[in-house]
């Protein structure tokens, strides 16, 4: 906890959170593992917001007939998976515009530099044939989603720490010039780092197919786990392997119990078990820790007005602070609309 934190605790006032998700559909367990199981712990002991982020997710080609299914779908698997709007605030960013117009103050503080040096940035880039400047300009409303709500804690994946540490450099230029008012955020990284896909190799992301779904079935699951790679050298089943450096083992270590871990390393050691038994028991595990929130998934499908009207009173809880926030930022910087007709009390129109 920073210094502002520990105050904040001293006079009650819990510390405030903010995260973001790109509306991808259904979530799979890498985005689990890595942010959303943390922010469900988070909601008990901080004031939390968030965010599922549909103006970040139009900065690539994408289908706008299928945004409204991913958007409900994402709010659907969150609220499955223990986000309790009793306790949190979650919403939809574009419900918010105060997030695109502090984005764009913030814009004029950016170092364009700093953007171009992000390597989410040249990734994406590099993929892109022509390049959107939104693309450039994500990390800025990723400021401004932070900054709006005046949050002090961000927890994320490793993958997004380089994006939050130019969001506190934005937060600095900005104070400096118009007097200290946005607190410089902290990351939070959970336990689970960086998941691997199913391939091993990249991280597991829902664009390269690598994913489980936390609402697959288990038949789902034990087919994409059956295939899932495994240290290359158990070429047949009485070849030892290395669960050091099998990502079927570090799955293991997620969703399994401290006995079916020591199973496991030891089966793959000695070769007593095949790469397929130590898949079982794993997919085994997987279907028993997702089977609550699968439940709660189906449950909640049959009501999506009820998800709707969660969504909308968060957007409501949201809108209350971002206006005070953007009313403030634009009053420091002299943007007051002082031109607009001031409207006269109604017993002088009166006389
Ligand atoms: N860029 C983040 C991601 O892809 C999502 C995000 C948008 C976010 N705004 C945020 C995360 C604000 C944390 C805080 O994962």
């Amino acid at each position: 906890m920073g210094a502002r934190g520990a105050m904040e605790a001293m006079a009650g006032k819990r510390e405030r959170v903010f995260s973001g998700i790109q509306p991808s559909g259904e979530l799979h367990i890498g985005n689990y593992l890595g942010a959303v199981q943390n922010w469900v712990q988070m909601q008990d002991q901080y004031e939390c917001f968030f965010g599922i982020v549909d103006h970040h997710a139009i900065t690539v080609p994408y289908e706008p007939a299928e945004m409204p299914a991913r958007v409900f779908d994402m709010a659907l698997t969150l609220l499955a998976a223990g986000l309790d709007p009793r306790k949190c605030t979650l919403f939809v960013q574009s419900d918010v515009p105060e997030h695109t117009e502090l984005a764009w103050i913030l814009n004029t503080v950016t170092p364009l530099g700093d953007l171009e040096r992000m390597t989410q940035f040249k990734e994406k880039a590099g993929r892109e044939a022509s390049v959107p400047a939104g693309l450039l300009n994500y990390p800025v409303l990723q400021a401004a989603d932070i900054l709006l709500y005046r949050a002090t804690l961000v927890p994320v994946g490793e993958d997004q720490v380089q994006h939050i540490e130019l969001v506190r450099e934005i937060a600095r230029r900005w104070n400096a010039r118009y007097g200290e008012y946005l607190p410089e955020p902290q990351v939070v990284v959970g336990p689970a780092r960086r998941i691997l896909g199913l391939d091993g190799k990249a991280k597991m992301s829902k664009s390269l197919g690598n994913t489980i779904g936390l609402l697959e079935s288990p038949e789902e699951i034990w087919a994409k786990l059956k295939v899932a790679v495994t240290d290359p050298a158990r070429v047949t089943r009485r070849d030892p392997g290395n669960p050091d450096i099998c990502n079927v083992f570090t799955l293991h270590r997620y969703f399994s119990s401290p006995q079916d871990q020591a199973w496991s390393a030891h089966g793959c050691r000695t070769a007593a078990i095949g790469c397929l038994d130590c898949k079982r028991r794993l997919a085994d595990n997987i279907v028993a820790a997702l089977r609550p929130i699968r439940e709660r998934a189906l449950e909640l499908r049959e009501r999506p007005e009820e998800v709707r009207r969660m969504l909308a009173e968060g957007a409501e809880r949201c809108r209350a602070i971002a206006r005070e926030t953007v009313a403030e930022v634009k009053r420091r910087m002299g943007l007051t609309g002082s031109f607009l007709p001031v409207a006269k009390p109604a017993a002088a129109i009166r006389t």
